[in-house]
């Protein structure tokens, strides 16, 4: 892996990292990139403006690894008051939520009754719930959570990362019962025996996760799919397979707010479907080092701030 990246990530779990770059006004000024505010109010705002501009979103109040079961139904709460929000704004937006926020450290039976609630709320709005993927040990009982509770609720969706060695399999179970998935490259620091080092790989295994997607079987299943990149090469690739299979529903681009905008707009001059991943709260500090470390530009352009 980049030696950047490594570093970047190891400084996302770093508490004296995050005590030192979070107090800096520099730092605040740069993750206002790509985090549209603290604020529930702040994000409304930004998903009304994606929505004028013909995209959909999804909204995530930043945060994870809760450490108590009162913060995981305090978590749990706001998930679904962004959902009573969506609703009563009208807004064109589902909801990403974290398992970890959900209280999956405090165990599993915590994390599924509160995703429970989540849920539940959804369908009182007819919404939709993606439960984002994080690092690699939490992954079996992500999919574990998710497929106990799809069996209920179906308005769930899971994320598959091609970084991870395993994907393959996930993804022939998912195309099996017809899952919502979205695909992504992997966002955590891995270890090689579980993710793939080398960059070309994990490109080479989302090229190969599209084209498995687009087979007929998968389609005939009723899988949807969501092709989470910035990446004009896996773009390209994705807008190929939707034009040569003539998939016509169930497919669409999402991507990060603040990042590839030029993609975002032609994608959707295209026909195509794009939602902005809408991040926001003050809880931003792991998910900011983790873009710095998708980026090396992103750095030159926090250095630039600091010294400039
Ligand atoms: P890649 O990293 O190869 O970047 C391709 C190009 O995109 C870069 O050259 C640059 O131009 C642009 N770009 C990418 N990242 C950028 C950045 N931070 N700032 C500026 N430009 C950037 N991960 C995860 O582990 N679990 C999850 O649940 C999710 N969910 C998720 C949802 C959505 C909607 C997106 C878009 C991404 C995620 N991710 C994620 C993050 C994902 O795993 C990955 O880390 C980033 O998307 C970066 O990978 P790309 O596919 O963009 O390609």
């Amino acid at each position: 892996m980049n030696p950047m990246r490594t570093l970047l990530l190891g400084m996302a779990d770093s508490p004296t990292c995050k005590r030192l770059l979070t107090g800096w006004g520099v730092t605040r000024r740069v993750v206002k990139r790509f985090v549209p505010g603290e604020t529930l109010d702040e994000a409304a705002a930004a998903v009304a403006q994606v929505n004028a501009e013909g995209l959909t979103a999804t909204m995530n109040p930043l945060g994870e690894n809760v450490a108590n079961e009162a913060t995981a139904t305090a978590s749990t709460n706001a998930y679904i008051e962004i959902l009573d929000r969506i609703a009563a704004d009208g807004l064109g937006s589902n909801i990403s939520v974290k398992l970890t926020m959900l209280g999956l450290d405090l165990g599993h039976d915590i994390a599924i009754a509160n995703l429970r609630r989540v849920l539940q709320a959804a369908e009182r709005h007819d919404n939709f719930v993606r439960i984002d993927m994080e690092a690699s040990p939490y992954v079996e009982s992500t999919l574990e959570i998710f497929r106990e509770l799809r069996a209920d609720h179906p308005k769930v969706g899971a994320v598959i990362q091609t970084y991870l060695r395993r994907s393959g399999d996930d993804i022939e179970a998912l195309i099996s019962e017809g899952a919502s998935v979205r695909v992504v490259k992997g966002a955590y620091n891995e270890p090689p025996e579980v993710a793939f080092p080398d960059k070309a790989d994990v490109d080479r295994n989302f090229v190969a996760i599209l084209d498995r997607l687009a087979r007929a079987d998968a389609r005939e299943n009723g899988v949807r799919v969501a092709i989470g990149s910035h990446d004009p090469a896996i773009l390209a690739k994705g807008s190929e397979l939707i034009e040569s299979q003539g998939i016509e529903a169930g497919w669409e681009f999402q991507m990060l707010y603040g990042i590839g905008k030029q993609h975002q707009r032609e994608l959707a001059a295209a026909g195509h479907d794009v939602r902005i991943y809408v991040s926001y709260g003050v809880a931003w500090y792991p998910w900011f080092m983790r873009r710095l470390a998708e980026r090396p530009a992103n750095v030159l352009f926090f250095l630039r701030h600091l010294f400039g």
